[in-house]
């Protein structure tokens, strides 16, 4: 009896977690996500009175930035190479030592490397590993959260694009989540048009009542139809739209982080096309104060 009413409690406390949405036809209908959304925007926003950064105004109000040359040339090259030890690994399937992916659908090839931290990899990747230790990039992601203390993590990902059917879920325009979430890319290889650069529509981080309706719309529907994906939309935008879309194109060795609450989506790339990158991305619970 206890455990079933403590199991009941912890469902309905699930809505001050960082699940996408709550399986619940009633309490979507009764405005629940809405309530959800204010209250991560009302504390995002009570949280700038405490942890505000003046050199981030920019990325609060835009949802990006971005930093040509971020690494020293020499601590770059190292780490290029370390990464191409990883991923030929990884190609080759003897990789053993942490978790890895090989993701495959018709249009993309997606290897992924979450790095962790534990001394095998600060041993043997000395660099990568002090790259997943840098006081600039961990303090990002502190003023992109407005918090003292974050859980980041780190991976490693070449997409490798393999025909033009462009049909990877990330090339649709969508949005990570329902609150404020932080992801940052230190690109190995340049970003061109040709290897699918990232696609951000400009503030499309903050607040509005737009994105208030839509997330109800979500909530209603992902309650009602199984094989509905919340949170995703289609390739192309309205033209209105259209006009606030930044697409990334950079050089190697820049750094960008972005808000992945705002709407995004993966530049469509050229078939054999390669786009490295180390990536870092923070999911924090948007209840928690501190
Ligand atoms: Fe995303």
């Amino acid at each position: 009896m206890f455990s079933t009413i403590k199991i009941k409690q912890l469902k309905f406390f699930n809505f001050l977690t960082t699940k996408k949405t709550i399986n619940s036809f009633l309490l979507n209908f009764f405005g629940l996500q809405i309530f959800r959304y204010l209250l991560s925007k009302f504390i995002y926003f009570l949280l700038g009175f405490f942890y505000s950064e003046k050199k981030m105004q920019k990325y609060y109000k835009n949802g990006y930035l971005m930093i040509d040359k971020f690494l020293s040339e020499e601590k770059f090259l190292k780490i290029k190479e370390e990464f191409n030890n990883i991923i030929e690994k990884e190609k080759k399937g003897r990789n053993t030592y942490a978790q890895n992916y090989l993701e495959k659908n018709s249009s993309i090839n997606y290897i992924l490397f979450e790095f962790e931290d534990n001394n095998e990899n600060k041993i043997l990747y000395p660099e990568l590993y002090s790259l997943y230790k840098d006081k600039k990039i961990y303090n990002f992601f502190q003023s992109a959260e407005r918090k003292k203390k974050v859980m980041l993590y780190m991976r490693l990902e070449r997409v490798i694009t393999n025909d033009q059917l462009k049909n990877d879920a990330n090339s649709h325009w969508h949005v990570d989540t329902f609150h404020n979430t932080h992801k940052a890319w230190v690109y190995l290889t340049d970003v061109k048009k040709k290897n699918g650069p990232f696609n951000y529509l400009k503030g499309s981080n903050r607040l509005s009542i737009r994105r208030l309706i839509w997330e109800y719309y979500n909530s209603i529907k992902n309650s009602i139809d199984k094989d509905f994906t919340a949170f995703f939309t289609d390739k192309n935008l309205s033209k209105k739209l259209e006009e606030n879309k930044i697409e990334f194109d950079c050089e190697k060795n820049s750094f960008l982080i972005a808000n992945t609450h705002g709407f995004h989506r993966r530049g469509d790339a050229i078939t054999g096309q390669i786009r490295d990158s180390v990536s870092f991305y923070t999911r924090e619970n948007p209840y928690k104060f501190f």
